[in-house]
């Protein structure tokens, strides 16, 4: 599709946690590119006027990093502010007038999923779905009942192509180099399969708790927040064919291929944890269940990775704060120089943040001297910081230019939530572990046989 770009930017949920911290950061990103033009048309029920909408925002940027004037100007020039109850059509016809002449606005809805039924009719009614675009946030539904229940809410008003599911690990730099990285190098195809890989291992660590966001957390657990999503879309980067053709569908099409060949997870391929102390956090329940940690084993049934073990693990409250994947080679097929080269085989390693991007490749090289001892050593295709562009900016631009490539679609959503489906309403024990620990000792069991889990360090 030869698409066009939005002519307005709606938020609703403004005055929330999601603008507050994530929206208007990128907006201002983009305004100092030169990438922000458009009429920006802030809707919340605060009774606030644009006074306060501007100082808020301002406040936001504040807080985030430094201001750039003339991008706040830029920001605040194109500022408009909708109060208003979303279930009272007298709000949307307010937003009709601030709309004007824009005929293809860009809805961001950064609300709870409980109200968008009402937000997109209401949408409808004053004719903003016909050529408008949709933006929602991760987690799309709790399950996959709930996930098909909100995308026909979507699909009553919006097409598919006109739907943005925003999972901002897909806009993260060192994801797109991921996918770079695989696709345009020609010495990675051959060893990228069964035949060559032992195992991929995928940890996502963050070395603080819930940061106040207990409620929330006891609604989700690790597998709902992080895995359904965020590392499941990882994988599918790891595991997908190359795309064939261009543009955002066929490259959906590979991840979602994918998807479909991950067998449902059982509980015999979980391990769940809780940190010591959780229960103790504000609207956390004394008895709660909810894992903090998770670590599972994904078996994909297809060609190219047939008997390969992927193993993801999670945890807050952790070491270090780090995603790192390592995808382990099967050893030489013989010890040449007999028990000395050292245990560890060829790997690759892909840091993913926070702070740095990395990928780097393990291999052994002989030590200098007279024995034919070997070293590891770890050569560094790339190492850069991953501030250049933040997620948000690359997708909030993206979907105002109506380009799909790395948003969510809804196949993959639902194939998704099939995956991990089983698991997620399943009693499996929860095992407690030390804030600062990797987590519980039994999510070791799983991967004993392939050498254990690779553990980030801080820095890489
Ligand atoms: C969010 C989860 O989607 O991703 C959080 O809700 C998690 O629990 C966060 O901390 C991690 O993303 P990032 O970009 O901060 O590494």
């Amino acid at each position: 599709m030869g698409a066009t770009i939005s002519d307005a930017l709606v938020l609703f949920g403004a005055t929330g946690d999601l603008a507050y911290k994530r929206i208007y950061p990128a907006l201002h990103a983009l305004a100092r590119r030169g990438h922000f033009d458009i009429p920006l048309v802030c809707v919340a029920r605060s009774g606030w006027g644009i006074n306060k909408m501007r100082d808020h925002i301002r406040a936001s940027l504040e807080n985030h990093g430094k201001v750039d004037e003339a991008a706040f100007s830029k920001l605040s020039s194109l500022l408009h502010y909708v109060d208003g109850d979303y279930n009272e059509q007298a709000t949307f016809d307010r937003l009709c007038q601030a709309l004007s002449k824009a005929q293809r606005p860009l809805c961001y809805l950064a609300i709870p999923p409980s109200m968008f039924p009402a937000v997109v009719e209401s949408l409808s009614k004053i004719g903003c779905t016909g050529g408008g675009r949709v933006v929602v946030e991760k987690p799309f539904g709790r399950d996959l009942a709930s996930a098909q229940s909100l995308n026909q809410t979507l699909h009553k008003y919006f097409d598919e192509a006109a739907i943005f599911r925003i999972d901002h690990y897909l806009g993260k730099e060192a994801v797109q180099n991921l996918m770079y990285f695989r696709f345009a190098n020609s010495f990675l195809e051959p060893v990228w399969n069964r035949n060559y890989v032992k195992s991929v291992q995928i940890t996502m660590a963050e070395s603080f708790g819930i940061e106040g966001r207990g409620r929330f957390y006891e609604e989700v657990g690790a597998v709902r927040d992080v895995v359904q999503n965020h590392l499941l879309q990882v994988i599918a980067i790891l595991a997908m064919e190359p795309p064939v053709g261009e543009g955002s569908e066929p490259l959906r099409d590979e991840k979602a291929k994918v998807f479909r060949g991950i067998r449902p997870l059982t509980g015999r391929s979980l391990v769940r944890g809780q940190y010591r102390g959780y229960r103790s956090e504000p609207g956390v329940a004394r008895d709660s269940q909810v894992e903090t940690f998770a670590a599972m084993q994904i078996h994909l049934d297809s060609w190219r990775w047939e008997g390969v073990p992927f193993y993801i693990r999670t945890g807050k409250n952790m070491p270090v704060t780090a995603t790192e994947i390592l995808v382990t080679l099967r050893p030489p097929p013989q010890k040449v120089f007999a028990g000395t080269i050292p245990e560890r085989p060829n790997y690759f390693r892909f840091r993913l943040g926070p702070s740095q991007v990395a990928i780097a490749i393990g291999a052994s090289v002989k030590m200098p001297g007279t024995a034919m001892s070997g070293d590891e050593v770890e050569l560094y295709v790339c190492k850069i910081r991953a501030d250049e562009m933040d997620a948000y900016e690359r997708l909030i631009g993206d979907a105002i230019k109506g380009d799909s490539t790395l948003f969510a679609r809804q196949d993959s959503v639902e194939l998704a939530w099939r995956i991990v489906d089983r698991i997620i309403g399943m009693e499996t024990p929860v095992y407690e572990y030390e804030p600062g620990s990797w987590g519980p000792p039994e999510a070791n069991e799983m991967i004993a046989d392939v050498d254990g889990w690779h553990s980030p360090i801080a820095e890489c």
